[in-house]
């Protein structure tokens, strides 16, 4: 690969690992971003987000003088779109960001470039809504310059670790521009590269999110029977998981994130007529914050005026992103109940609702409601966390806790997939 410089716009969780990556490979990489505060943190060697590796990595990258931020977009070899792609309102895909980064490009777009869309898509964008906008440059794709997809599918907490070991599917404009972007990603990736077109490349890693919330979908789904029939959805799917082609996954109380919780929609926009399975998962998954909210009502009903310790927030355990989590809503609906609220969460450092330390969190509560877990949770000592509290009662929305641990220190322990305790609990 001769490109040399390389432009990254959007220097969040996908763009910024990327960025520190190709860096260190010894390419000039210039990342391009729109918030000022996290090109200040960047050019000193900081991040602005939690994630396992990543701050040695950004440092290493500036350090070596092979990585600097700015607000401004430079011509290059290699373009590289990592923004946003988040829905409307109305569970639209919202395109501005993608629309915005290919008008930035395109002001700067020479002959020979390789333009690579990162961003998860709905099908059709590389081809026909950034490919216009690019054209605009008054070059031709395919022709004057090249244009591929490729999806990013790292997860978050082992990015660093996935980008390099994660087998990559990428798709272009036409052959020459997915084997251009190929030969840039096999600098680092150590997995297999698969090489197809763009809307093949943006479907697939569409089903691959949408795969996953109907399989969740299923298990939520079993998690709410279980709960009627007084048995154990956690142990149902750990024995049906011993058939060699199961592969049922784990109940919780809702999905959020950037991908899980939006990428369905991309396909059920598009495709409202045929797409009927995939969009009835993502509102049974959408249902469950208020599932878990009246199943605690139940669970507190005798006790006057409750108050109740939310633990955990993000969406996902042992990272800060809270972008469309579930907690956000079960906490809304709980404080427009009139319901007494306080939350911790170790990770996370900007939410909606103040957050607590975990003892000034717990002082005099009813109710610990576990949604998230991280693994502080897995090794707190309830022995002590019980003396804080006014009622022994915990809602574990994630089977995380140590229920016989917990039952010791005098918890009724109450489980989302599962019947109510039993009076000997
Ligand atoms: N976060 C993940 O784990 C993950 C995994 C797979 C795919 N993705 C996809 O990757 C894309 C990026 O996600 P993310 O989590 O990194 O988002 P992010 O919000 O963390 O980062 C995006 C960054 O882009 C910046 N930005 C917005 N418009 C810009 C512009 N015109 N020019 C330059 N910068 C601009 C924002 O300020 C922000 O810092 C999304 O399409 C997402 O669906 C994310």
């Amino acid at each position: 690969m001769k490109a040399k410089k390389i432009c990254i716009l959007g220097l969040g969780y996908i763009g910024l690992p990327t960025a520190s990556i190709f860096a260190t490979n010894g390419f000039e990489v210039v990342g391009v971003e729109v918030n000022q505060n996290v090109v200040d943190t960047i050019n000193k060697g900081g991040i602005h987000i939690q994630e396992p590796g990543l701050h040695t990595l950004v440092q290493a990258a500036v350090k070596s003088g092979c990585l600097r931020a700015t607000l401004e977009i430079e011509s290059a070899d290699v373009f590289i779109i990592a923004v946003p792609t988040p829905i409307t309102e109305n569970k639209q895909a919202d395109l501005t960001f993608v629309r915005d980064a290919g008008h930035m490009i395109a002001s700067v777009l020479q002959k020979d470039n390789l333009v690579i869309l990162e961003s998860t898509s709905p099908p059709g964008t590389c081809d026909g809504f950034l490919k216009p906008i690019l054209e605009e440059a008054g070059l031709k794709a395919g022709i004057d310059f090249s244009l591929a997809h490729s999806p990013e599918r790292v997860i978050p907490g082992s990015t660093v670790r996935e980008l390099i070991q994660n087998n990559r599917v990428i798709g272009g404009i036409n052959r020459n521009s997915a084997q251009l972007a190929s030969q840039l990603y096999k600098v680092f990736v150590e997995g297999e590269i698969k090489l197809t077109d763009c809307t093949t490349a943006e479907m697939s890693k569409l089903m691959e999110n949408t795969y996953r919330d109907v399989n969740i979908a299923l298990a939520n789904e079993l998690a709410v029977i279980c709960e009627k029939e007084g048995i154990s959805a956690w142990e149902v799917i750990e024995l049906s998981n011993l058939h060699p082609r199961v592969n049922i996954h784990q109940p919780g109380p809702g999905v959020g994130g950037h991908c899980i919780a939006v990428d369905p929609w991309f396909i059920i926009e598009r495709y409202s007529d045929a797409a009927k399975m995939i969009e009835l998962g993502r509102k049974h998954n959408d249902s469950m914050p208020g599932y878990v909210v009246q199943r605690l009502k139940l669970i507190l009903e005798n006790i006057p005026a409750p108050k109740i310790a939310v633990l955990g927030v993000s969406y996902k355990g042992n990272i800060d992103d809270v972008r469309l989590t579930p907690a956000l809503p079960i906490i809304q609906n709980l404080k427009e109940a009139g319901i007494d609220v306080t939350i911790y969460d170790p990770h996370v450092r900007d939410f909606e609702y103040e957050l607590f330390g975990l003892k000034d969190a717990l002082n005099g509560v009813d109710c610990i409601l576990l949604l998230t877990d991280h693994d502080e949770f897995k090794f707190m000592a309830p022995q002590e966390l019980g003396k804080l509290v006014r009622n022994r009662i915990v809602f574990d929305t994630k089977n995380a806790l140590d229920r016989e641990l917990w039952q010791k220190a005098g918890f009724t322990v109450y489980r989302l997939g599962e019947g109510d305790p039993k009076e000997n609990n």
